[in-house]
């Protein structure tokens, strides 16, 4: 029987881009049946960043809410996850940290392994709060999907971050020991340094992502892990809403189970509110999920949930999370409709000049056009250094 830690998610808040390109628009441009998009993938549309948003503007405006809720007293540390990096050698969460005021006295750090990095962020900051009750750790996973213009991955595009809280006593999810791994080297999606958009073997990627979904379940059970038939929901990671449901049916044939299509909805249904209308996250996707399956269901109180996150190269881990009773009290569901409804729809034009923009890399001073009606811009980059203000 799993053991429970009382350590984990005390506060959970997400933000997303300025921007949103509904599928029918990218569907009339390239001539594609739209019932591909809407059903084949499970994706209604894509959130795109203004010209002066970013993994930072993003990250900060997610973590705002929580600093506003429960001051900065006893975070101690930072831990941003991302594979949209926008340095090779300075942490976003730094940014971050200076944006939201935080004190010096922090440890900040930036994680990556493709989606999987909140993930390691999630149990690394479990650790630390084990080794000290007193202290609270910042996660904040924030990416923008994006992929070359025409190529299959583009309806897969998205962008979003998401702050989580981690400490002892959480008021939303205790994350529990164990947790089942899995690692394997295989190319299946991957960003070389000099690439702005990701390449990927799509139909690689997917038998890449069920054997992950296998193994990291096998190592899961072989550790003591609770039944399948404990949990009530599953989070999967969310390239495209579509993906979690084969991810679970595989799980359910892995186990040998009935693979009913409404115990498999019942499974997953209540996670992809979010990730159907915000696109592929990267890193934030799996808790995109968990936040649509907190502000959605009602019958979750001391309910085991399943995680899997997957990371393409490729890393996984599957692990159980108790939502805690009160959880409801907790919440951030206007504010997280409100991140959703606040965007303003592009047509297929103006979300190509966005794609298609990116800095001169001459070291001049290079302002953005002012776009965004977030908390949070980059201003400029200017002398090689990303200029951020609060707007
Ligand atoms: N009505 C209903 N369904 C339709 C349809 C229609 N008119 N037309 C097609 N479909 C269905 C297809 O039957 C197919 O369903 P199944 O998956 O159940 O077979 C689905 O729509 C997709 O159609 P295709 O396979 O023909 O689509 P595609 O070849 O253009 O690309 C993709 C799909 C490979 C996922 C592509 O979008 C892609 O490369 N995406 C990026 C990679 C990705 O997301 N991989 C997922 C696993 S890796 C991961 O999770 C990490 C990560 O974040 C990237």
């Amino acid at each position: 029987m799993a053991a429970d830690c009382a350590i984990g998610i005390h506060d959970l808040s997400f933000a997303t881009t300025e921007f949103v390109l509904p599928h029918t628009a990218l569907a009339e441009h390239n001539g594609t049946e739209i019932g591909k998009y809407h059903v084949g993938i499970g994706q209604r549309s894509m959130s795109v960043p203004g010209a002066d948003e970013d993994i930072v503007t993003m990250g900060a405006a997610a973590a705002e809410p929580i600093i506003a809720r429960h001051g900065r007293g006893r975070i101690r540390t930072v831990v941003f996850a991302t594979e949209s990096s926008i340095d090779q050698a300075k942490s976003a969460g730094v940014y971050v940290h200076s944006l939201l005021g935080l004190p010096s006295a922090t440890r900040v750090v930036e994680l990556k392994q493709a989606c999987y990095g909140a993930t390691a962020a999630l149990q690394f900051a479990v650790g630390l709060v084990l080794r000290d009750p007193a202290q609270q750790v910042l996660v904040v996973a924030s990416d923008i999907s994006k992929y070359d213009l025409e190529s299959p991955g583009e309806a897969t595009q998205g962008a979003a971050a998401v702050a989580m809280l981690v400490c002892s006593d959480p008021a939303l999810v205790r994350i529990e020991e164990p947790s089942g791994l899995f690692t394997s080297d295989v190319m299946d999606f991957w960003r070389p340094n000099y690439r702005d958009a990701a390449l990927v073997d799509g139909e690689g990627s997917i038998t890449a992502y069920l054997q992950a979904v296998e193994s990291s379940w096998k190592d899961y059970t072989e550790q003591g892990g609770r039944s399948l038939d404990e949990f009530t929901a599953f989070c999967y990671h969310q390239p495209y809403t579509k993906m979690a449901y084969k991810a679970h049916r595989h799980l359910l044939n892995t186990c040998a189970y009935d693979t009913d299509e409404a115990r498999i909805s019942r499974a997953v249904e209540p996670t992809t509110a979010y990730n159907m209308v915000i696109g592929n996250s990267y890193t934030a996707s799996t808790y995109l999920g968990l936040a649509s399956l907190l502000d959605r269901a009602d019958d979750l109180p001391g309910r085991p949930i399943g995680f899997l996150s997957y990371g393409s190269g490729s890393v996984a881990e599957f692990f159980a999370g108790t939502v805690v009773p009160g959880y409801r009290e907790h919440l951030r569901t206007p504010a997280h409709h409100e991140a959703i409804g606040r965007r303003r729809p592009l047509d297929y034009a103006a979300y190509r000049e966005l794609h298609e923009r990116s800095f001169p890399t001459d070291g001049g001073d290079h302002p953005t056009p002012s776009q965004t009606t977030g908390p949070y811009r980059l201003a400029a980059l200017r002398g090689h250094k990303r200029v951020y203000e609060r707007c």
